[in-house]
């Protein structure tokens, strides 16, 4: 009882009225900014266990300083912000949000991939340009998207989500590359395992969905896109570094690939004078992937259940790290 745990950031009621129900002391970290590593490291030092998500560094340094933790309870799917081999020699168990925010994400990729087929953005700030003049017949033409080739990069939770509504919107053929191939996703998706260059070079729309890794870091550089056909359209809803930012933008001006829909960047802020905002084929939102009601909501209770099924029994019931428990 009265264990100490950091809230990193302002998180869904939903969750958080379930820690407040037990004999936790909870430390609100009440600011819209995230905290700076040398904020969160002073903050942690205190606590027994910390609530954080993806702008939250947890890194070497800080698990250095607090090695005393004992849990670490992230809101997110992907955890490429925590150091997790770390954290494991440091016997930290890490919590995560998988499930919650699938459908939320999927949905945002799925609207990147029509609105980049269709130059949704660019065609709006048109309008508030004032230059919408006639109907033009000619001007501004995307393509459709019935019968084309969906290819996904990591087909797990999200991805499944994403080619299950282009099948059923578009009867879209599902190719997919995955380190492991997903077995139980393949038969009802129709869904068939090829290498990373027969993903590039096959597919027409392709969605990235994989976690951010040493592997997949800057997988698709320039030498990737080269392979991706002219009218092909690639979407990145999962981690920004997964893409080369500068050889994404060489591939769309040179015309090696038709366009772009990113729900991620690097670095998180984008600039407002980034190059991708002006161009017509590209889609960009702020990193919104999780950002519904029901996802958030959905994601502060399990960080929360991960904190209090912790304390109460000694398992975290959706863990990154189950090797400290066992
Ligand atoms: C959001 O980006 C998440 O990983 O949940
Ligand atoms: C387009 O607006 C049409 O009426 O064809």
């Amino acid at each position: 009882d009265g264990q100490k745990i950091l809230i990193t950031r302002k998180y869904p009621a939903a969750g958080m009225d379930l820690l407040k129900k037990e004999p936790f002391q909870l430390t609100f970290w009440e600011k819209d900014r995230p905290m700076t590593p040398a904020e969160l490291a002073a903050q942690a030092k205190n606590h027994d266990a910390l609530l954080c998500t993806l702008t939250d560094r947890i890194d070497q340094p800080f698990l250095a300083r607090c090695s005393h933790l004992e849990i670490i309870s992230q809101f997110a799917v992907g955890y490429d912000n925590i150091d997790i081999p770390e954290a494991t020699r440091k016997k930290i168990p890490v919590g995560f949000t998988p499930d919650a925010m699938s459908e939320a994400t999927a949905d945002i990729a799925f609207g990147l991939m029509i609105a980049a087929a269709r130059n949704f953005f660019f065609l709006h700030k048109t309008i508030l340009t004032g230059e919408w003049g006639y109907f033009n017949p000619t001007g501004h033409l995307g393509f459709e998207l019935k019968g084309k080739t969906l290819g996904i990069l990591g087909l797990g939770r999200i991805g499944v989500k994403m080619a299950e509504r282009c099948k059923s919107a578009y009867g879209m053929t599902i190719i997919y590359h995955n380190r492991n191939r997903n077995l139980s996703a393949e038969k009802p998706l129709d869904a068939r395992w090829v290498s990373f260059d027969q993903l590039l070079k096959q597919s027409d729309i392709l969605s990235v969905h994989c976690a951010l890794t040493p592997e997949t870091r800057h997988i698709f550089d320039a030498q990737a896109f080269k392979q991706m056909k002219p009218s092909a359209v690639f979407i990145n809803t999962a981690r920004g570094p997964i893409h080369h930012e500068p050889d994404l933008i060489q591939a769309l001006n040179q015309k090696q690939i038709w366009g772009a829909g990113l729900d991620v960047t690097d670095p998180e802020p984008m600039a407002p004078d980034n190059l991708l905002l002006s161009m017509e084929n590209v889609c960009v939102l702020p990193h919104i992937g999780s950002g519904t009601m029901e996802a958030r909501d959905q994601m502060s209770v399990l960080a929360a259940e991960n904190i209090i099924a912790f304390y109460k029994t000694g398992r975290v019931p959706h863990i990154v790290n189950p090797e400290v428990l066992a």
